[in-house]
């Protein structure tokens, strides 16, 4: 038997990831930026034991099935494959967010999975490796093994699977502040999934086109206001490239918003107009998360608390990448 327990934030992407290459391995086709996000965790405890018949995989309680618990053994398997072992595994998650509304939790989730399942199985990988694997099954996931501020470029243009691509951490958390005010506006799992959102958009939007070749430019900027600091400039980075990216995948049915996320975009602007500096950005779901300077985040949030819908507001800021938090064989 051979056990590990790990601890994963998730992250919010700045410039968006949104739409996959063609062909395998789950590469982005687009660079993206993000911040890990302390406040919020997954934790994951994987035990690999030779006397399991089959993997087990329980999320939240709950015995995952179907497609969750595929994606769970897809992980694994390449782990195993790479250890040379061939031991089933019991894989026992829990957030403290709700899972699969656009809160990220692909991303804590996998990165958790990721650095448990490499640290269980005994492979001595470094980060760069275990963000390769856990991007395979989820590319916001390769973001969370790192903290701070950082960067998913795109996938090569002929991708093969056998292709490494890590994320990379650009600066520090401590490098520009940053509260996030996350205005939660659903309790349920969302619709359409991210995988099928990007899909569906991919096919059918006739601003797919536009948003692959305007993403690059947006993340480029962003990255480089970031590095000097400039946080008016990366907030309207920021909202400009969820903007964008939503246009995209709404021209193609694919509408992730309710009416309290309008209305949380609405309290956004109010707020702007009022001269706070108060930026939005919406993953694949219904939630608006707000980037405010942390002197500033007591107003956005009861803003926030008061728009019609919104159920509650959490808040996070940029916190460490995904770790070990219990070693094999402690108790
Ligand atoms: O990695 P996935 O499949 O959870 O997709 C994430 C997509 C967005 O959250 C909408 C954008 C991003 O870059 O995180």
């Amino acid at each position: 038997m051979s056990d590990a327990v790990a601890l994963a934030h998730p992250n919010f992407a700045l410039s968006k990831y949104w739409g996959k290459r063609a062909g395998p391995g789950n590469f982005p086709a687009v660079p993206s930026l993000s911040v890990t996000l302390a406040g919020f965790a997954t934790r994951t405890s994987v035990r690999f034991d030779e006397s399991y018949s089959g993997d087990d995989v329980v999320l939240d309680g709950q015995e995952a099935a179907g497609r969750p618990r595929e994606r769970v053994v897809a992980l694994l398997d390449r782990v195993r494959r790479a250890a040379g072992d061939e031991r089933r595994a019991r894989v026992v998650s829990t957030n403290d967010l709700p899972a699969a509304s656009g809160l990220a939790s692909s991303a804590s989730g996998f990165a958790a999975l990721a650095v448990a399942a490499v640290r269980a199985a005994g492979l001595d990988w470094d980060a760069a490796r275990v963000s390769d694997l856990a991007r395979r099954s989820s590319a916001s996931a390769a973001r969370s093994v790192f903290g701070g501020f950082v960067e998913l470029e795109a996938g090569p243009l002929d991708v093969t699977e056998d292709v490494l691509l890590a994320a990379r951490p650009i600066a520090p958390g401590e490098h520009l502040p940053l509260c996030v005010l996350v205005a939660i506006t659903s309790e349920r799992a969302k619709a359409v999934g991210s995988t099928e959102g990007m899909r569906r958009t991919m096919d059918r939007s006739p601003f797919a086109g536009a948003w692959l070749e305007q993403a690059p430019k947006l993340h480029a900027q962003l990255r480089e206001a970031l590095l000097s600091r400039d946080f008016i400039r990366v907030g309207e980075l920021t909202e400009a490239s969820t903007l964008a990216m939503h246009a995209s995948a709404i021209a193609a049915g694919v509408i992730y918003w309710n009416g309290a996320t309008l209305a949380a975009i609405d309290a956004v602007r109010a707020l702007r107009d009022g001269g706070l500096a108060a930026y939005l950005t919406i993953d694949a779901g219904p939630h608006v998360k707000v980037l405010v300077r942390p002197a500033d985040a007591d107003p956005v949030e009861s803003a926030l608390r008061a728009a019609p819908g919104v159920l509650r507001v959490v808040r996070g800021h940029a916190g460490e990448g995904a770790r070990i938090i219990r070693e094999e064989g402690a108790p």
